[in-house]
């Protein structure tokens, strides 16, 4: 299983910004895991004539579940891959909670995904009530079972656990905690797909250069969805070393 270290730049940066991405690549030229950028969809294709196959794969933050109709404002799996990108996420807790987004909805999108040959990369995670609350691992079963699609595949699929309140509050769940909730991802992966076992389960929310070493030691965790500190080339690229040193 190839690790991944994941950047989503969320509607972040501008044509002007791609050399944080010249940044990255002259950073880790030898990664062993990887590496993946999705940046807003304005940037796709340009990204991807930078890089010219240069190592790191373009994604697209968020897809329609149709391949093509009048949904103004919205984007089909198929344009993404059109653009380049060869991932998207899907069901990230900011579209789930901007936009409504069901696990339903979620689950078509990935089942899009995989239609236009992109690698799905599926978020799940508890808020902060919820946690309080006891409901994490009933929360994470649920969302898993519903915004999974059937085709999932190891291929095509990446699951992120991406607790809400660890997104861009600087704060991380234990190493227990994190350990606790993959583990039961990937069982509950098993149970339903067999093969589950090939998923890569990522860990995202708040990791940067200084936690990502110890992130990556947790079992069952197979790389990182990382927001604000994939914004800067350098600083990603020392959690690519992290993943690659783990
Ligand atoms: P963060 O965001 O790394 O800025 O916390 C992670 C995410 O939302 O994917």
């Amino acid at each position: 299983m190839r690790k991944l270290a994941a950047g989503n730049w969320k509607m972040n940066g501008s044509l002007a910004g791609l050399g944080e991405l010249d940044a990255l690549a002259a950073a880790c030229p030898d990664a062993a895991c990887e590496i993946l950028i999705c940046p807003p969809a304005t940037l796709i294709h340009p990204m991807v004539a930078r890089i010219k196959g240069g190592g790191i794969a373009v994604g697209g933050q968020d897809c329609h579940a149709a391949g093509a109709g009048a949904h103004t404002g919205d984007i089909a799996a198929e344009q993404l891959r059109d653009a380049g990108a060869t991932h998207v996420i899907v069901g990230h807790s900011e579209r789930r909670a901007d936009h409504a987004e069901t696990d339903t909805a979620i689950a078509a999108k990935a089942a899009a995904a995989h239609r236009a040959g992109l690698c799905s990369i599926v978020c799940v995670g508890e808020t902060e009530a919820q946690r309080d609350a006891g409901e994490t691992l009933d929360v994470i079963a649920r969302q898993l079972a519903g915004s999974v699609p059937d085709c999932a595949t190891a291929d095509n699929t990446v699951i992120a656990y991406e607790p809400v309140w660890a997104i861009g509050t600087g704060r991380t769940p234990s190493d227990n905690q994190i350990a606790e909730v993959h583990a039961a991802m990937r069982a509950a992966l098993v149970a339903r797909f067999g093969d589950g076992a090939g998923m890569r389960l990522l860990y995202g929310g708040s990791v940067k250069p200084s936690n990502a070493a110890t992130i990556f030691a947790l079992p069952d965790v197979d790389g990182a969805l990382v927001g604000g500190a994939s914004l800067k080339g350098a600083d990603f690229a020392q959690i690519v070393a992290a993943l690659d040193a783990a």
